[in-house]
């Protein structure tokens, strides 16, 4: 039997209230997983995935704002289920503004939030990660950190260091058999880009070879496939986003 057939694969996914973080918990669970979805506004939409499979989701609260329950929530599932294969690190804040004019404060507050919660979960994770079984670690990028995207200094900056992270890591983490790969989704249709003002999305859409946003499912799939299928990849950057950046 492989490893993603068996009933007690667990997954950790942040950010799971919506958006991305939702669609990618659906997809494990379709996919017979249990899954702890993080959540810090949002738990009565964590709450409906929990009713719809009961016994395989659990509910999780993280701030990434706040170290101390990076801790808490892996210690969650350590009680629960004692035990995690699959971390999927996808809750990001998102704070525009050209460089010139962003509050430093509010600039350096993204470069925290986003990157500094990253290290706290995955550190309070590994003990268990090492004991699972295939596991693997995804990190939710962006094409921004790579290509850059006007206002988007602090926020590309974490998305750049989330590939610096992840290969570092999975040169960590390879001896002990844990996978760690980059998504990096182009522009998606959530709340995240609800704000997009229509003449930008336009032009966006234009400049993307499919014409399009992604959508989220299109995203939990390649998310899907980084944590469970591509089992000899380990230390890449997977791109989904209909080749905007080509
Ligand atoms: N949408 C895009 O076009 C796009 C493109 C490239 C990459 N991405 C990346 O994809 C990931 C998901 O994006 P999305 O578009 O699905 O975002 P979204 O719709 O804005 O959802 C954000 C999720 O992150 C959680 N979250 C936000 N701030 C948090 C905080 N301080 N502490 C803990 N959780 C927090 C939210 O939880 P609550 O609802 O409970 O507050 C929510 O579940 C992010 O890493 C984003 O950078 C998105």
């Amino acid at each position: 039997m492989l490893a993603n057939e068996t009933a007690e694969r667990t997954a950790l996914v942040t950010g799971a209230s919506r958006g991305i973080g939702a669609g990618i918990v659906r997809h494990l669970l379709d996919r017979g997983l249990r899954v702890a979805g993080t959540y810090r506004s949002g738990l009565e939409n964590v709450k409906k995935l929990a009713a719809a499979y009961p016994k395989h989701v659990l509910p999780v609260r993280l701030d990434l704002a706040r170290r101390e329950t990076a801790l808490s929530a892996i210690e969650e599932v350590r009680q629960q289920w004692g035990r995690l294969d699959s971390l999927v690190l996808n809750a990001a804040v998102w704070n525009g503004g050209k460089l010139a004019k962003i509050d430093p404060d509010a600039w350096w507050s993204v470069i925290e939030t986003n990157l500094r919660s990253a290290a706290a979960i995955v550190r309070a994770a590994i003990p268990m990660l090492v004991e699972g079984e295939s596991p693997s670690i995804v990190l939710v990028g962006s094409v921004v950190g790579d290509v850059g995207f006007a206002g988007d200094t602090a926020y590309a900056s974490t998305k750049a260091a989330a590939v610096g992270f992840a290969r570092s890591l999975a040169k960590e983490l390879a001896p002990k058999g844990v996978r760690v790969n980059v998504l990096a989704p182009g522009f998606v249709d959530t709340d995240m880009t609800a704000a997009v003002p229509d003449a930008s999305r336009h032009k966006i859409a234009a400049a993307t070879l499919l014409g399009r946003f992604g959508t989220v499912d299109e995203i939990a799939r390649a998310a899907v496939f980084l944590s469970e299928d591509a089992t000899f990849c380990t230390g890449t950057v997977l791109v989904a986003d209909g080749g905007w950046t080509l």
